[in-house]
């Protein structure tokens, strides 16, 4: 026998419903791996201790017996740490279970500064980010001028580190005056991070190599969703970190020959958050009663989700790229409320049907029209917690997403909750 590795990801454009689906997986599992992203990303979960929205932290933490691990491939940003933390200690959730990873990369107050400054030269609406900082710390990371989580483990270092990275800001930014561009306002700041992190930093990979070889339960959590991934994403409207299942086995730092299962967790509709084409978007009253339904705002920015039908031709591209073996289906409950479901096999472009989701132009995404369109009723299923007993159309629909993909769907949402799942 050897390790069960798990890794989840988003089938779209995020807020899928991971959250929900990693705590199902969670309950009996060793170790949760937080693979990449940062504070931009809000996991939703309910479950006997309360409701929760978990930006940083691994969705395992409400398992006492399982190790949530911050991993290397993620931003971390200390500030929202350390308030997240405190807010699950008041609600009662242990948080002496994380560890994270001393690779990751850091991200400092001047990187939201940063961001913002950013999106104010793109102009109209720039790529809508969450102000997270998350694109500049990345930017960093990969130009080597970054600091990493373990460099506030010693003042010389960090500052050694941080002040050239500042000169360069500054230069780039001469006109800005916040203090965040200036050494001083760090000096007290990291002490105080040596504090209270000092007992979570450590190396991750030598954590994760003896779970590894100790045959134990892992789940790779990922955030954002694939088709915000950097390089495979709606491009210049993604985020900075590669979201796909292949991206989450490198920031998790789990060798590819150890996964046994990936995951897509895709919801009944789809939904964006931020710029960029979105072909079945549905907008007016439509779009407006859908949102209000699934409760469809931010978690982390509380800005009001876009929301459409489920986009057949995405979704095929993102199980190929990601290689599914399960998908998750989520919030089909909301789309039953919803009364109507549809799905586009394929888009019309410049006078032609294609299936085919086109690569790396966001502007050509948003000319495509949905076309080859399936139609669907949906009948209240809130009592339903076994497949052969959702109404047939659901059946259907569900049916259907599975053979779109080439996948098989294994749990679908029913509710909020975690009971709120029918298992297949
Ligand atoms: P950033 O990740 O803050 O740089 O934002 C880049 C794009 O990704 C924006 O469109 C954000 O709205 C989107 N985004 C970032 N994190 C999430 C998330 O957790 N869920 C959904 N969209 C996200
Ligand atoms: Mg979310």
């Amino acid at each position: 026998m050897s390790a069960e590795v798990i890794a989840v990801n988003g089938g779209k454009w995020g807020d899928e419903g991971k959250g929900k689906i990693v705590d199902y997986f969670a309950q009996s599992a060793d170790v949760v791996i937080r693979a990449q992203g940062g504070d931009n990303a809000g996991h939703t979960i309910k479950n006997g201790n309360g409701k929760f929205v978990l930006h940083q932290v691994p969705s395992g933490i409400f398992n006492p017996d399982c190790l949530n691990i911050i991993g290397t491939g993620t931003v971390f940003n200390p500030v929202s740490f350390i308030n997240e933390i405190a807010n699950l200690q008041e609600k009662g959730i242990d948080a002496s279970n994380i560890r994270i990873s001393s690779r990751a990369a850091l991200v400092l107050p001047v990187h939201i500064i940063e961001d913002k400054l950013r999106e104010k030269q793109r102009g109209n609406g720039g790529i809508g980010t969450t102000n997270r900082g998350i694109g500049p710390s990345y930017t960093d990371r990969t130009s080597r001028d970054g600091l990493s989580v373990a460099d506030i483990n010693d003042l010389d270092t960090f500052m050694g580190k941080l002040k050239p990275l500042l000169k360069r800001k500054r230069d780039s930014y001469p006109d800005a005056e916040n203090q965040e561009l200036h050494t001083d306002y760090y000096e007290d700041l990291r002490g105080q991070w040596f504090l209270e992190l000092e007992e979570y930093i450590t190396d991750s990979q030598a954590l994760i190599i003896k779970y590894l070889r100790h045959d134990s339960k892992i789940v790779i959590e990922g955030a954002q969703g694939t088709l915000l991934d950097k390089d495979y994403g709606t491009l210049p409207y993604v985020t900075s970190s590669s979201t796909t299942i292949g991206g989450l086995l490198q920031g998790a730092g789990i060798p590819p020959s150890a996964l046994t299962q990936a995951i897509g967790v895709f919801k009944a509709y789809d939904s964006r958050v931020g710029n960029g084409g979105f072909p079945t978007e549905l907008k007016g009253e439509e779009g407006d009663r859908l949102r209000e339904l699934g409760q469809e705002y931010g978690a982390t920015t509380n800005r009001p989700r876009r929301v459409g039908w489920f986009d057949g031709v995405a979704a095929l591209y993102s199980s190929q790229l990601n290689g599914y073996t399960d998908i998750a289906l989520t919030r089909l409950d909301t789309l039953s409320e919803f009364g109507e479901a549809q799905i586009n096999y394929s888009y019309f472009l410049n006078g032609e049907p294609t299936g085919i989701f086109p690569a790396n132009n966001n502007y050509t995404l948003e000319r495509c029209i949905p076309c080859n369109i399936s139609k669907f009723e949906m009948k209240d299923i809130s009592w339903v917690r076994k497949f052969k007993d959702l109404p047939s159309e659901a059946q259907f629909y569900c049916n259907r997403i599975s053979q779109i993909t080439g996948t098989r769907l294994s749990l679908i949402g029913v509710g909020e909750g975690r009971e709120d799942l029918i298992i297949i």
